[in-house]
């Protein structure tokens, strides 16, 4: 078999370029997050190419788009997503999905006869404007309706806001909901967000595990008192023991080149530079590819705010928002990813994702694998967000050879 042929490869970059037009920016970027009006106008364009490719589509109730060929029976899924971080890249998630439906043409173009049913899905809010993995967790069961009401976006907006502006009714997510019996496996290529793969001269990367990711939020409460007269040593000051905090916690993440942190989400009060604040909260996220060592960090964490709270005479309160537990990927798939990948003698890096991906949910129901392709420079999550269009043909190649394989029984 050759690699993806030349029409169905310039047909998956016309897709992209058509795909990037929906919330794209000047600077090429792109603004698609989950639920907007640029995101609903995006699946609905790619329902009609899924429709076109001959899937049968439909939109499930969390606003998951699904395009399914095959007979009845547990499905081969090969997902990603399609919403973006603001400003973000062209490729994170939307080449997966793409791929996944340039891979389904070109088997039907070869004839090939699928004994198990294959299935391309766009999952909702996979970058939790509003709730992380959205899509795929009410998929799986693994959100609450308190949840769901609870939701709120980095903007301001509710999750069921944000679900009634998509024409999504939020008292209907829970049957979005499937048994695991429905997945035969899945598998999900994604770009790698990183600079491994090209600094180390690989074509593509086969995933080992995903990262888990502690999501925190973290309060600290001192007294507003005049900036110029209260003397340093007398003040109750939240800001200083925010930044304390922070201090401890990047100093403490330098020891582990495994352990990732970031913070945003910044608002003090009462926002008057001749105020000692009296309030400093923002939210903070932690992610270690081993559940112990995330715990570990996440009890340290406790331990640096009350620390940082005492040393400015504030208090601190900190509450873990969400946890999502490390993923192995399987054996198997992993193996006939890399065999075949080999097989064209392409060059093949096993290696950790430090993003999170729908593929972390499904590998406790299924078994589970993802395809990385190189990213110029490492960058994503930004305008700059590239890969070379011969690194995604190989990736895609791959991809196809999968599907075939595990669509055959
Ligand atoms: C997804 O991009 C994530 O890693 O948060
Ligand atoms: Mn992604
Ligand atoms: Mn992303």
């Amino acid at each position: 078999m050759t690699v993806i042929e030349e029409t169905d490869f310039a047909e998956l970059f016309a897709d992209l370029d058509r795909l990037a037009g929906f919330g794209g920016s000047e600077g090429g970027g792109v603004s698609r997050t989950a639920f907007s009006p640029s995101f609903t106008d995006a699946q609905a364009w790619l329902a009609g190419r899924m429709a076109e490719a001959g899937l049968a589509v439909r939109l499930d109730a969390a606003g998951n788009l699904i395009g399914r060929f095959g007979p009845p029976g547990p499905a081969i899924v090969c997902g990603s997503h399609i919403d973006s971080v603001p400003n973000g890249g062209r490729f994170d998630g939307a080449l997966g999905v793409l791929a996944g439906l340039a891979a389904f043409r070109a088997l039907k173009t070869e004839g090939h006869v699928f004994d198990r049913a294959l299935e391309v899905i766009a999952f909702a809010d996979e970058e939790g404007e509003y709730f992380s993995l959205f899509g795929s967790r009410a998929m799986l069961g693994l959100v609450t309706a308190p949840e769901i009401e609870a939701a709120r976006g980095t903007r301001g907006k509710l999750l069921i806001d944000a679900l009634r502006d998509a024409g999504l009714d939020p008292a209907l997510v829970a049957s979005a909901r499937r048994p695991a019996s429905d997945f035969h496996a899945y598998v999900e290529l994604h770009i790698e967000q990183g600079p491994v793969l090209e600094q180390s001269g690989f074509d593509l990367g086969v995933v080992e595990n995903i990262v888990g990711i502690a999501t925190l939020e973290v309060t600290f409460t001192g007294r507003p008192d005049h900036s110029g007269t209260t003397p340093m040593r007398q003040r109750k000051d939240a800001m200083r023991a925010a930044i304390t905090y922070c201090q401890l916690c990047y100093d403490e993440a330098a020891k582990d080149e495994a352990l990732r942190l970031n913070f945003d989400d910044w608002s003090a009060a009462p926002r008057a530079l001749n105020v000692v604040a009296e309030r400093v909260r923002f939210r903070q996220e932690i992610r270690h590819p081993d559940a112990a060592s995330l715990s570990a960090f996440v009890a340290k964490a406790a331990r640096f705010a009350q620390g940082a709270a005492e040393e400015s005479s504030a208090t601190a309160d900190l509450r873990e928002l969400a946890r999502d537990e490390p993923a192995q990927m399987n054996m198997v798939i992993k193996a006939l990813l890399k065999a075949q990948a080999e097989a064209r003698g392409y060059k093949t890096l096993v290696m950790p994702s430090g993003a999170g991906h729908d593929a972390q949910l499904f590998a406790p129901i299924c078994p589970t694998g993802m395809l990385f392709v190189p990213s110029v420079d490492g960058r994503s999550h930004c305008p700059q967000e590239f890969s070379k269009p011969d690194a995604i043909r190989l990736a895609v190649t791959v991809l196809r050879d999968a599907l075939r394989s595990l669509t055959r029984i």
